[in-house]
């Protein structure tokens, strides 16, 4: 396995990369429509329209996208040096970020079902949780502070 890690190295560092961004897009934009959907009237278009697109994003980008940055950040974590800080920093913020995944899931299907009950306030201070975690987990992985 090491071998072959070795070998394609740069391709799925690439593909890490790009499995990310798709990530990050999803992330960013999706509590931004719970922003939009605080404002629309429960059965109303506007509301079963949001509820469409909420669902597509998560199943269709979200969820395989996180996947692929978890194999292959996976399959480069095998010749890794697991002593290194900026690693296990990273895979906490990497926690982290997962947390808000699996969050930002279990809001979607309360808006699904018309029992939303939170603030519009509180999914834009959400909306904001991605990007800092963003700027801590690249730098880190580009210039390994410690
Ligand atoms: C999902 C679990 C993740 C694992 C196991 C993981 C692991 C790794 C590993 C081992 C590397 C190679 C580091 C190197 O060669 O110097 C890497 C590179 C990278 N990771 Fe992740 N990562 C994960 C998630 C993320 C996330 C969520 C982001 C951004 C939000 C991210 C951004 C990057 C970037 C930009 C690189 C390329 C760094 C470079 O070119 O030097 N990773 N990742």
């Amino acid at each position: 396995m090491g071998a072959f890690v070795g070998e394609y190295y740069l391709w799925i560092k690439a593909l890490h990369v790009i499995s990310v961004i798709a990530w990050m897009a999803g992330l960013l934009y999706l509590p931004r429509l719970f922003v939009y959907h605080c404002a629309a009237k429960p059965g109303s278009e506007l509301s079963e329209t949001l509820k469409v697109m909420e669902r597509r994003l998560l199943r269709a980008i979200m969820n395989p996208a996180m996947i692929a940055a978890y194999v292959f950040g996976g399959l480069m974590l095998v010749i890794q040096d697991w002593s290194a800080g900026w690693l296990h920093a990273k895979l906490a913020l990497v926690a982290a970020m997962t947390w808000l995944h699996h969050l930002l899931a279990q809001w979607r299907k309360d808006f699904a079902a018309d029992r939303n009950a939170r603030p519009q306030r509180f999914y834009r201070i959400a909306n904001e949780i991605p990007t800092l975690l963003l700027i801590g987990i690249v730098l880190l992985v580009i210039v390994k502070p410690f």
